[in-house]
């Protein structure tokens, strides 16, 4: 097991309890995020990504398996990541600096306005600084969401759907800015999305995940397009085809769905 590396999972299974029964959302789920690596995760709808996501960040606990964060426990890691979810969820009432600063000050990690207004300034959003999210478009709200995630300094970016409220001309963009800032910034992200060619886009490696208990069904190696933008990715020819065989591994029996 190659324990530092950002994210280990071996042979992962959790069942959640509750009044009405039980649910196996993963079981038998193993995988590798490698650094600086984006690992995309597709799959069926209600198969078990979000509580994958849960898990690395160290909010829910394994039934079973092994899961290794940065060499280290997800509980011992919590600050090694950073997670992002779908909507933007900025707080109207303050300005674009105060809602960056927000989770290093939750985190109690001191003041981080100098680095705040660095990244801002890095992604074209300084001059926004005093400005309140209603005054942005949506991409620009989503980027400030990535830059709020960034500011304390984690390791790992965790991204679950970050992409989902936006159309899809604004999505196409936003990814391209966003694969960006990741590979400048240095980080490790798992990047959780339905759709394919955003997928395809924006990751060097993809988990197809099965119909819940999610597990890996297939796994992508997408390093021959890692010299191309996401935007150029698009365009490349062997881009059809890479869709139609994740769109074949994603196919699922209707039975075993939720
Ligand atoms: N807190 C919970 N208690 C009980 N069951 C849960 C809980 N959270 C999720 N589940 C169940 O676990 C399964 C997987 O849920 P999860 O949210 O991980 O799926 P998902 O792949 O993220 O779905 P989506 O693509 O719709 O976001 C579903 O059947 C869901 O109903
Ligand atoms: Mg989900």
């Amino acid at each position: 097991m190659e324990r530092a590396a950002p994210v280990v999972i071996k042979d992962l299974g959790l069942t959640y309890h509750t009044i009405y029964g039980e649910t196996t959302a993963v079981k038998g789920l193993s995988l590798l995020l490698k650094k600086g690596d984006i690992l995309g995760i597709v799959g069926p709808s209600g198969s078990g990504k979000t509580t994958l996501l849960s898990v690395i960040a160290g909010i829910l606990e394994p039934t079973e398996g092994e899961v290794s964060v940065c060499g280290m426990p997800p509980a011992q890691a919590k600050d090694k990541c950073g997670y992002m979810l779908q909507r933007d969820e900025l707080f109207p009432w303050l300005n674009i600096r105060d809602n960056v600063l927000l989770s290093a000050k939750v985190k109690g990690l001191g003041n981080r306005r100098g680095y705040a207004d660095e990244l801002l300034d890095k992604y074209g959003l300084l001059a926004y600084a005093e400005r309140y999210p209603r005054e942005l478009s949506g991409g620009m709200r989503q980027r400030v969401a990535l830059i709020r995630t960034l500011v304390p300094s984690p390791e790992i970016l965790l991204l679950d759907e970050p992409f989902g409220a936006l159309d899809f001309q604004t999505r196409v963009y936003v990814v391209d800015d966003v694969r960006k800032i990741i590979k400048n910034e240095g980080k490790s992200a798992l990047f959780v999305t339905h759709d394919i060619s955003e997928a395809i886009s924006m990751c060097d490696t993809l988990a197809v995940l099965s119909a819940r208990p999610a597990r890996v069904k297939k796994f992508f190696d997408l390093s021959s397009l890692a010299r191309l933008s996401p935007m150029q990715r698009r365009d490349d020819d062997s881009f059809g085809a890479l869709y139609d065989e994740v769109w074949k591994a994603l196919e699922f029996k209707k039975e075993n769905s939720v």
